[in-house]
């Protein structure tokens, strides 16, 4: 390099720097608004807490069960609608009619374990059932009914959210005390970015996801059936009755279950289909095509009338995809009654019941090892 592009290149470093400086100084990492949500039974005050993007999206997360209560997105005309199911007040989430896990943080297993149960290291562990004959998303009381500690970790330009849970030795009947920090970041492009990380003092399983059930038309209105998904997936793993995998990997070709081109949901739901019948609609787990551990794009949910669209892109294996199959309209939430079919869940994980299925990819976490993972949902219009 001569001396005079040397002292160009140095000062032109400096500027951009001095301008960056600037940038980040009139940009400050504002506080997240935060709100009582109210008491659970024992006592424990727990909070709203609201990260906004400088395009106008909010994603409202209490820190009871890391749950998102609400997510504000504009559709093309720019008009913004909550398009994820959720309740006004924490009575909603802690009733009994609510079996759907709105918007949870799922653990410490996301979706069944046959029946209760799992061996590792030659011990035979036993988790509460809570599906007939099967254990469902961690047990009778998972996370998605715990109190997290959350702490604002927002930076400029970026609000963020991140929750701590520890899991104690033994907690519905799995094994280690199990530190887990969910992250929630809002990026000024609307995408959502979920990241996970945990660790363990004894060996142990753990399958952790979010369970929001999305309606981009605006959540409680009527149906999904009309919109459009695309699963990057050749591959699924079908059920017996009770949805728990049979442990074949099965290819969708010729099947109700190929979203490899844009499909509508509804377009073959009512098919004569044995595993449709199962879960009266979708309620599987693909087998993402990405290779294990690299990010991707999993998932694209168009909603045609809002022209609102949901990307999601995760590095996790496989993608539980969920048409409301179980909503009958009994439980009122923010936007009215949340009817059969009326929202649709992209739950990123493992595959249901890996601790007994050794040819799914392994659910193990051992001490000195750290669980990572990370999932975007990514928000847009067309
Ligand atoms: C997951 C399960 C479904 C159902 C919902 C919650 O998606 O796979 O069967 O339990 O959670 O109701």
């Amino acid at each position: 390099m001569t001396k005079r592009s040397f002292f160009a290149t140095f000062f032109s470093a400096a500027a951009l720097l001095a301008l960056t400086a600037g940038a980040l100084r009139t940009q400050p990492a504002a506080t997240l608004p935060k709100q009582s949500f109210g008491k659970t039974s024992d006592g424990r005050e727990v909070y709203l807490y609201t990260l906004k993007n400088s395009s106008g999206m909010e994603v409202t997360i209490t820190n009871y069960g890391g749950t998102i209560t609400q997510i504000k997105v504009p559709d093309r005309h720019g008009k913004f609608d909550d398009v994820v199911l959720g309740f006004e007040n924490l009575d909603g989430y802690t009733q009994k009619a609510n079996t759907a896990y709105f918007g949870a943080t799922i653990g410490r297993y996301g979706n069944r374990l046959a029946h209760g149960t799992f061996t590792l290291d030659g011990h035979v562990y036993h988790i509460p059932t809570n599906d007939g004959p099967n254990t469902l998303h961690g047990g009778t009381t998972g996370f998605n009914k715990r109190v997290w500690d959350a702490k604002d970790v927002s930076t400029p330009g970026r609000p963020a959210l991140e929750l701590h849970y520890l899991s104690p030795d033994g907690e519905q009947g799995f094994p280690g005390n199990l530190n887990v920090t969910v992250r929630f970041s809002l990026a000024a492009n609307n995408d959502l970015r979920i990241d996970y990380r945990a660790t363990t003092d004894k060996d142990t399983v753990l399958n952790l996801t979010n369970h929001s059930y999305f309606n981009l038309a605006g959540a409680g209105s009527e149906s999904i059936l009309n919109d459009k998904v695309t699963i990057a997936a050749d591959r699924m793993t079908p059920v017996n009755s009770t949805l728990i995998p049979t442990g074949e990997i099965q290819s969708v070709a010729g099947t109700p279950f190929d979203f490899r081109k844009a499909t509508a949901v509804g377009a073959r739901i009512n098919e004569n289909n044995q595993q449709l019948k199962y879960a009266r609609g979708y309620d599987d787990n693909w087998v993402l095509n990405h290779p294990a551990g690299t990010m991707a794009l999993a998932a694209k949910v168009e909603e045609p009338n809002s022209g609102r669209v949901l990307e999601v892109l995760t590095d996790q294996p496989g993608l539980q995809f969920y048409t409301g199959n179980f909503l009958d309209g009994s439980v009122t939430g923010i936007g009215g009654v949340y009817r059969h079919r009326s929202a649709l869940c992209l739950e990123t994980q493992h595959f249901p019941d890996s601790p007994n299925h050794s040819n799914f990819p392994t659910t193990e976490l051992r001490p000195g090892q750290t669980f990572h993972s990370t999932t975007i949902y990514r928000f847009s219009t067309e």
